[in-house]
């Protein structure tokens, strides 16, 4: 039996970090108690490494153990095709502990799979490093005194370093706080922000950053925080009251670490590693407001911190390396210590899904090792019934990915249709009994063998006709409240909100003769978010939302949650002076505190009916209209 592995930070509780943290403070008893004497740990490193590696080595030597090791992958059977499945299976009969790291995302996941020896992740893809959060943390608890309520900075490439995802999710879990300064477009993925909300109940706010981006340049900062003030996000207006709450809800924020990190290049497409990046030198060091605050960095640093940091008293990452071995150590006992006991409570494991179908639902990332090597993995999925506007969301268990099921199947009567919010308990049933089938499209459904399933008779409730002056209507009045058209910008969530951002956006120019910006943004994406639609020029860079005036469009509000997942992306993603809100329909019912500015039309309904906005563009030999109809479960059908 495996035993216990290390694969995600998730995968150790609270507790246990503090367990791991007093072994670490008496390494030198497990070092004079040889802990692994006899044991034997494999090293599979298939990206560079310096700190990682040689400290595990380190830590396991010292506990009496010893280590075997390929010194270079490509010098090994992986060059000639061996998957890595393959490769764990066998390198785990000749060790007790396997350390990998990986360029895939999710592949420690798959090797822990097939290896009959304990795993721990030392660095997959963009995803996550789980021990290098252990030294993390065990360094702001010496330094600091203890982790919750601190305040820690992350600066840098938030959306490819793997430090960051991990360390992001233990600060909620010992309820820190943590402000976001992100390079242009290294923000944190969605994946770790959902995970943050759903699991942690931490949200984003902006912040007034000036006290921070005088020291940092290039980047716009975000608080995130589990309590009352998160819910400052959902104001579709960032007027001078909001504002004013913000700077004094963080006004008094003592700032106790700054986490520096490094551009991850060698994860980005060729030809945009060339941005601007956030440094910390000097002039930190200098303000009166940062004289407690302690400089982290996982390293290697290239030229992200100037050399005054290292002589500065505040500048520990050094140290912070150097608890890698005590750290390690402790690990290392503690998995021994664990013999083949499996996860405690570690984590919550929410639905779990494979397909019974041959075709099966496929990762959005990728880099996922899903994609990269299926051979080794097995598509399965945590199911989350939880996605904004009710919506049922696939999370990838290999890097945690996540992404919208549009089609759901009954395995047994061969039956497909679209997921609506209405089919929850049905869908939960065929769940249980293994009879889910979910399909990437219609085409796949059909050669499967699966035919349509039917719906209610429908009902029109707004034609052509009255759509069209609904639009015109809309921009009268956006136009009417917006006094500069530069800084104006039409951003339409995808798809039909954004087939409507761009009606909106001709209708302007036929009543300004000014065509305004006009974008898009998809909730459910693994990165690119954004997208402008026009003016279609393709060297125009990425949209810039800094300071614009944003109308946010949408075909119909409902729950409110799909317009709040928007807003967090928008916040991201530069902050805007406004946002407001523009809906076709307003369904008159809502979970989260969101308002419509504009509304083509209130439909009060209920949660068994179903409104539909046909548009021409999307339903192709359709004419525009808005219908409702009910639910029949397919049970019922
Ligand atoms: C980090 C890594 O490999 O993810 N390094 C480390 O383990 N200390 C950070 C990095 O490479 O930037």
């Amino acid at each position: 039996m495996p035993g216990r592995n290390l694969i995600s930070i998730a995968d150790l509780s609270n507790n246990e970090i503090e367990q791991i943290f007093e072994l670490a403070d008496s390494a030198p008893k497990l070092r004079s108690d040889k802990a692994a004497d006899g044991r034997i740990m494999a090293t599979l490193f298939y990206e560079p490494s310096t700190r990682t590696r040689l400290s595990f080595e380190s830590a396991m030597q010292r506990l009496g153990g010893s280590v075997i090791s390929c010194s270079d992958m490509k010098a090994s059977s992986t060059a000639k095709g061996e998957t890595v499945a393959d490769t764990a299976k066998v390198v785990s009969s000749y060790a007790d502990v396997l350390v990998v790291r990986h360029y895939w995302d999710g592949a420690v996941q798959a090797m822990a799979e097939y290896a009959d020896v304990p795993v721990i992740n030392a660095g997959d893809g963009g995803h996550e490093h789980p021990s290098q959060t252990l030294c993390d943390l065990y360094t702001l608890k010496k330094e600091k005194g203890g982790l919750k309520g601190l305040t820690v900075v992350i600066c840098g490439d938030l959306k490819n370093g793997r430090t960051i995802h991990s360390l992001v999710w233990a600060l909620a879990r010992f309820e820190a706080n943590i402000v976001t300064l992100a390079a242009n477009g290294m923000e944190l993925p969605q994946y770790v922000l959902e995970r943050l909300e759903r699991d942690y109940g931490y949200s984003l706010a902006p912040v007034a950053s000036g006290d921070l981006s005088a020291v940092v340049t290039e980047t716009d900062a975000l608080y995130l925080t589990p309590k009352q003030p998160h819910q400052l996000a959902l104001f579709t207006e960032v007027d001078s009251v909001v504002q004013s709450r913000l700077n004094s809800m963080v006004s008094g924020l003592r700032y106790d670490a700054f986490y520096m990190t490094r551009k991850q290049k060698e994860r980005m497409k060729e030809g945009t590693t060339g941005s601007s990046y956030p440094t910390i030198g000097a002039g930190f060091l200098r303000e009166q407001r940062f004289k407690d605050t302690v400089v982290m960095h996982p390293l290697p640093r290239v030229d992200e911190l100037s050399p005054e940091v290292d002589k500065d008293r505040r500048g520990i990452y050094f140290k912070q390396a150097a608890y890698g071995v005590p750290i390690r150590m402790a690990l290392l006992k503690f998995l021994f210590d664990q013999g083949e006991r499996k996860p405690l409570s570690g984590k919550q494991r929410p639905t779990r899904y494979e397909s019974p179908e041959r075709l099966a639902p496929q990762c959005p990332n990728a880099n996922c090792i899903t994609l990269k090597e299926p051979s080794s993995t097995r598509r399965r999925f945590d199911l989350l019934f939880t996605g904004a506007g009710g919506a049922l969301i696939l999370r990838c268990i290999y890097c945690d990915h996540r992404f919208k099921v549009q089609l759901v199947g009954h395995a047994k009567s061969k039956r497909y249709c679209a997921y609506d919010i209405a089919l929850a308990d049905t869908v939960k049933g065929w769940l249980r009994k293994k009879e889910l089938a979910i399909f990437n499209s219609i085409k796949e459904a059909e050669e499967l063998g699966y035919e349509p399933y039917k719906s209610g008779p429908q009902r029109t409730v707004m034609d052509e006709a009255e759509i069209h002056s609904a639009v015109e209507a809309m921009t009268r009045q956006i136009l009417g409240d917006c006094s500069d058209l530069e800084r104006l910008l039409i951003l339409g969530i995808r798809t039909k909100g954004s087939l409507l951002a761009q009606r909106i956006g001709a209708e302007m120019e036929r009543q300004q003769e000014r065509k305004p910006e006009v974008g898009e943004i998809e909730i459910y994406s693994s990165g690119d978010e954004l997208r402008r639609v026009s003016p279609a020029d393709p060297e125009a860079g990425p949209m810039n939302l800094k300071d614009r005036t944003i109308i946010l469009v949408d075909d119909v509000i409902y729950t409110g949650r799909t317009v709040k997942s928007a807003l967090t992306i928008i916040f991201q993603s530069g902050r805007p002076q406004s946002v407001r809100l523009a809906v076709l329909i307003d369904r008159g019912h809502r979970e989260v505190p969101v308002k419509p500015n504009y509304v083509g039309k209130n439909i009060p309904s209920s949660e068994r009916e179903r409104v539909r906005v046909k548009l021409r563009e999307a339903e192709h030999d359709e004419r525009d209209k808005v219908v409702i109809y009910s639910i029949i479960s397919p049970a019922e059908a």
